[in-house]
């Protein structure tokens, strides 16, 4: 299935970039993190079938490392440096993730507005270099590209591509309140019906859920349209040259290729330039290490849990750790985790990796295995 899936894709992709057998050119804006490790895989594929690919890679990128990537890169030089971003990154992530909860429903609202504006500032820096930037706009111009793969959460490739004059084409996951979804790309959402991303809430809504949700929708329609685009339409009429709105260039996506799946989502309308591209990572499975096999096996009926955690997180602090080991522990799944901190270990040695079994005494006496998984 997914091979079915992919190979549709690649197909989509060569029938954007090519007249027959001719191969192409293509620009591309990534997003750092999760959105990257998605891409890759399908520049992989790109690179493997003889197109050629450049990327525009802002400097302060962190996952992104420009020296390794086999394309070709055009560096987008900013002011900002690695450390200043990330600490800009970390204070927004701390205050969603920690301060956003103790607030009240309108506070929330208001404070992920203010979260939104404050990551496109950084978005708006990364889009000043690349379009104010006339010598690397010849360059690209004069490259002849034939199609852009941009990442709508970062504002701007559309606006390149537009520039370039070249379709363009999204990788993307959702957006906070579906508003780019509902707003730019056109995917009809009824609010009855369609439970918007962030709400917690399932398709099978009571009438004061439905209420609910369509609170939601409209308060992220407001903040979008007289809060966050404005200054975004404004831009990009500057730079364009013409009156335009951001939602107008967004809108001109050829393709939407989500990050998802089908039987992931809960059911609503597609429109035809929309394709679901979720686990494209996903490889062949091999076959685990001895132990390891065991461990599996042992678990019997109930099955195993793999928990891992987001592209952005490197450690966690030991109360965390603690916490998720022991909600963990209290499930009859035996679990393979990154290495979480936690008294009773016991340590395997195999071969090719160090195995620590995390042995608790709830109920029927569940392990844990922890494993460096990128050694598998
Ligand atoms: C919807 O939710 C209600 C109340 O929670 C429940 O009784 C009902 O079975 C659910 N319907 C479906 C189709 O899941
Ligand atoms: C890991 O966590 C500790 C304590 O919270 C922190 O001081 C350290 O900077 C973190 N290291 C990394 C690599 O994030
Ligand atoms: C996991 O294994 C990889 C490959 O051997 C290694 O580069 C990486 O440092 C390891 N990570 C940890 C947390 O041990």
């Amino acid at each position: 299935m997914k091979t079915v899936q992919g190979c549709c894709i690649l197909f989509v992709l060569q029938l954007c970039l090519l007249d027959s057998g001719r191969t192409g050119k293509v620009l591309v804006w990534p997003v750092d993190f999760s959105h990257w490790i998605n891409l890759q895989v399908i520049l992989e594929e790109l690179h493997l079938r003889g197109h050629e690919i450049t990327l525009l890679v802002p400097s302060q990128n962190l996952l992104i490392d420009h020296t390794k990537i086999p394309y070709h890169v055009e560096i987008l030089q900013l002011s900002i440096s690695e450390e200043t971003f990330m600490e800009e990154l970390n204070t927004m992530l701390y205050e969603e993730i920690f301060e956003l909860p103790k607030l009240s429903w309108w506070e929330m609202q208001i404070e992920l507005a203010n979260s939104v504006r404050q990551f496109l500032l950084t978005t708006k820096r990364v889009c000043d270099s690349a379009v104010t930037n006339k010598q690397l706009l010849s360059r690209l111009q004069a490259a002849k590209f034939d199609v852009c793969i941009a990442d709508p959460l970062s504002f701007c490739g559309e606006l390149v591509a537009e520039l370039l004059n070249i379709p363009f084409i999204y990788t993307f996951r959702f957006f906070y309140g579906n508003a780019i979804e509902r707003l730019c790309a056109g995917l009809p959402m009824p609010s009855s019906y369609v439970p918007c991303v962030s709400s917690r809430l399932t398709d099978n809504m009571t009438f004061i859920q439905r209420l609910e949700n369509w609170l939601l929708y409209t308060v992220s329609d407001m903040i979008y349209s007289y809060y966050v685009f404005p200054e975004w339409d404004e831009y990009y009429s500057k730079v364009l040259g013409k009156p335009t709105t951001l939602c107008e260039i967004m809108g001109k996506a050829d393709m939407w290729l989500f990050r998802s799946y089908w039987d992931f989502e809960f059911p609503q309308p597609y429109l035809p330039n929309t394709e679901f591209v979720g686990g494209l990572h996903c490889k062949p499975a091999k076959p685990l290490p001895k132990e390891f096999e065991e461990f599996v096996q042992s678990s019997g009926k109930d099955g195993v849990v793999v928990f891992t955690l987001g592209s952005m997180i490197k450690n966690l602090s030991e109360e965390k750790s603690n916490m998720i080991a022991s909600a963990l522990a209290q499930i009859p799944q035996k679990v393979i985790s990154p290495p979480l901190p936690h008294p009773g270990t016991a340590v395997l040695k195999s071969m090719k990796f160090t195995v620590k079994v995390y042995l608790y005494n709830v109920g029927k006496g569940i392990g844990i295995v922890s494993l460096n998984l990128s050694e598998l």
